[in-house]
């Protein structure tokens, strides 16, 4: 049989300690994806429950095989996590322990046939609930000229994102841009060489996370989420959040600040970010940072 290879989790031991998990009670895990932080949540108590969530059917499918020796002490929602609040109503809670947000793609997209990557020839399609009907092959060939740089600066902060934008547009009137590798093309061609040339990073990664994150209306999802999350806490619970590039710290950050003089308590005034040892066995934690928010 083959061996599944799953999402390795993020700051797991960080999440655990900061959810309070050895302690008991009903968590959300709000990104399930290979579900390795769910298991890791079951794990620290045996009374513990995890309403578990993820917009990927596929995710979904492959977790659950991991988690079912763990019968009902986990309920698996299809859903996107701003619906938190009709996930729990759904299953009749009214208020819960911790929370988790481990936001972002996983192993498992990267490694898939979805064009997340820059570094392998794929349709462009970057849905990470293939239900919805919005792809990157449809933004990159039907978006106005100033649309579409406006993506590329607000969610990649990319400084060449008009001339990107530009040549796009250009591209498209005699073919539609189909691939990854066409899309990565493009943007290489409009970077200067010398600003790339001889670095590990892809000059089209920015442009791919900008796209990405219109595609999937990340940060709306993020932005109606973690209210409602942080409303749905137990007095002394908590909601702990996991990003992975800065607009995403960013944004959490902010919407803690708002959320504090609402009857919560920021628990982490800097984040908590991974240590060179986790960095060192996954380099793909590098950016991550990890905030915690306590309901007084
Ligand atoms: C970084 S992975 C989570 C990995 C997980 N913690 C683990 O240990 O395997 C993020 C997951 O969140 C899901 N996701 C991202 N945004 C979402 C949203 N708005 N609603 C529901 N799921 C979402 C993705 O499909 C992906 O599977």
């Amino acid at each position: 049989m083959e061996r599944e290879i799953y999402h390795p989790p993020v700051l797991l031991k960080e999440s655990i300690h900061y959810l309070n998990a050895e302690k008991g009670g009903v968590f959300v895990d709000a990104t399930l994806g290979g579900g390795g932080h769910t298991e890791a949540i079951l794990r620290a108590n045996p009374e513990n429950r995890v309403i578990a969530i993820d917009r990927d059917e596929e995710a979904i499918e492959r977790a659950l095989k991991r988690l079912e020796p763990y019968g009902d002490r986990i309920a698996v929602y299809h859903a996107n996590f701003s619906q938190i609040d009709k996930v729990l109503e759904a299953e009749g809670v009214s208020e819960v322990n911790g929370v988790l947000f481990d936001l972002g793609v996983s192993h498992f997209h990267l490694r898939g046939e979805r064009g997340f990557t820059v570094w392998q020839e794929q349709p462009l399609d970057m849905r990470m609930d293939r239900n919805q009907k919005l792809t990157a092959r449809e933004v990159v060939n039907e978006l106005p000229e100033r649309k579409l740089a406006e993506i590329i600066f607000k969610y990649g902060e990319e400084r060449f994102a008009r001339k990107i934008a530009r040549e796009i547009v250009r591209r498209r009137k005699t073919k539609p841009i189909e691939t990854t590798t066409e899309l990565a093309k493009i943007v290489e061609e409009v970077i200067p060489k010398k600003l790339w040339a001889g670095r590990k990073k892809h000059p089209a990664i920015k442009t791919f996370q900008a796209i990405r994150i219109y595609v999937n209306k990340e940060f709306e999802e993020i932005e109606t989420a973690i209210p409602k999350a942080a409303h749905l806490l137990k007095s002394g619970g908590r909601l702990v959040v996991i990003t992975f590039h800065s607009l995403e710290d960013r944004l959490v950050k902010n919407l803690f600040k708002k959320l504090e003089p609402e009857g919560f308590k920021i628990v982490t005034k800097k984040p908590v970010e991974p240590t060179e040892e986790e960095i060192s066995q996954n380099p793909a934690a590098r950016s991550a940072k990890l905030r915690v928010l306590e309901k007084l």
